[in-house]
């Protein structure tokens, strides 16, 4: 299959933190959380972002948001590109680039109503009267199978994954080309999770969105990415056709993660570990850390 002209680029992105300094004296030093990373997602595309804790998922996706210091490379979405550190991120990019995180009841204003939630960003970015922002606001809610009779509601008042539809709801409303999904399930019941993700993939279907879905486990990335990126400790070490990566993945690591999706009994959870810590080693013998 041709793929369409990617909607988002990222060349060669590195974000460094600094590391703490235990002496004024010492040289000053910086980690890279993110180390030379390029991908790029087309319009429409789900690009699935897989890797364990600390591997810098996170990272790429604030930077994408332009809410992270980039160290180096460059990100282009549309005709708009961020390149150095600190520049200021347009305006319209920010309408055109949304994101949902893991915690949507922290994500959400617990003083407001759904009503003002999901049209808070009309509010903001457009001269919408408040009539037409509320049809807006509704025809969003049933997109993400919610009804007008919750526009009323707090957010305490709905399950977590119902939040997490309203915060769906809000990113959707400016119509942006992608939302960085950061973990979106990753805090909801295993039955949940699935509605969710269902939803997700409607509102593509009908709205030619492009995401890019940030976890820690394949099997839920699987589901509703057309290809795959598997990040260990800052890089990008596989990436591919969700297909292939869960079925021939060809990176030790991948091979690990997919592991861990399958029901093993303690024993094979132990050699797993000494696994993990002899790659880690060995990950660690390659890269030594570097002073900048
Ligand atoms: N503000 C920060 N200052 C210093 N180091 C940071 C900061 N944020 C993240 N890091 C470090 O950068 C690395 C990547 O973190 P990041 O949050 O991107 O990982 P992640 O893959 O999203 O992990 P998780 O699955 O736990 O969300 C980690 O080693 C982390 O400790
Ligand atoms: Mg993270």
């Amino acid at each position: 299959m041709t793929r369409r002209p990617p909607l988002l680029e990222v060349q060669d992105l590195s974000v460094r933190y600094p590391a703490a300094r235990r002496f004024p004296w010492w040289k000053s030093r910086s980690n890279a959380a993110v180390d030379h990373v390029s991908f790029d997602i087309a319009p429409g595309e789900t690009l699935g972002l897989v890797g364990e804790s600390g591997s810098g998922k996170s990272t790429v996706g604030r930077a994408i948001l332009g809410l992270q210091r980039i160290s180096a490379g460059t990100i282009r979405c549309d005709d708009v590109h961020i390149t150095d550190a600190g520049r200021k991120v347009p305006r319209s990019y920010r309408r055109r680039v949304q994101a949902v995180f893991q915690d949507p009841y922290g994500s959400l204003n617990p003083t407001m109503i759904v009503a003002d939630l999901v049209g808070e960003p009309l509010a903001l970015h457009t001269d919408l009267p408040r009539s037409t922002r509320t049809e807006r606001v509704v025809e969003l809610l049933e997109m993400v199978g919610l009804r007008s009779r919750h526009l009323s509601r707090h957010p305490y008042q709905f399950s977590g994954g119902q939040q997490q539809r309203i915060a769906i709801a809000r990113a959707l409303a400016l119509e942006p080309a992608l939302i960085i999904l950061d973990e979106p399930v990753s805090s909801l019941d295993v039955s949940i999770q699935s509605q969710v993700i269902n939803v997700l993939e409607q509102v593509q279907a009908k709205t030619g969105v492009s995401y890019l879905f940030i976890a820690h486990d394949l099997a839920v990335v699987r589901h509703i990415s057309a290809r795959i990126a598997v990040m260990y400790r800052g890089r990008i070490v596989e990436e591919g056709e969700a297909d292939r990566v869960c079925e021939k993945p060809e990176h030790p690591y991948s091979q690990l993660l997919l592991s861990s999706i399958l029901n093993v009994d303690l024993r094979d959870q132990a050699q797993r570990r000494a696994y993990r810590h002899e790659l880690a080693a060995s990950f660690r013998r390659q890269e030594p850390t570097v002073d900048q």
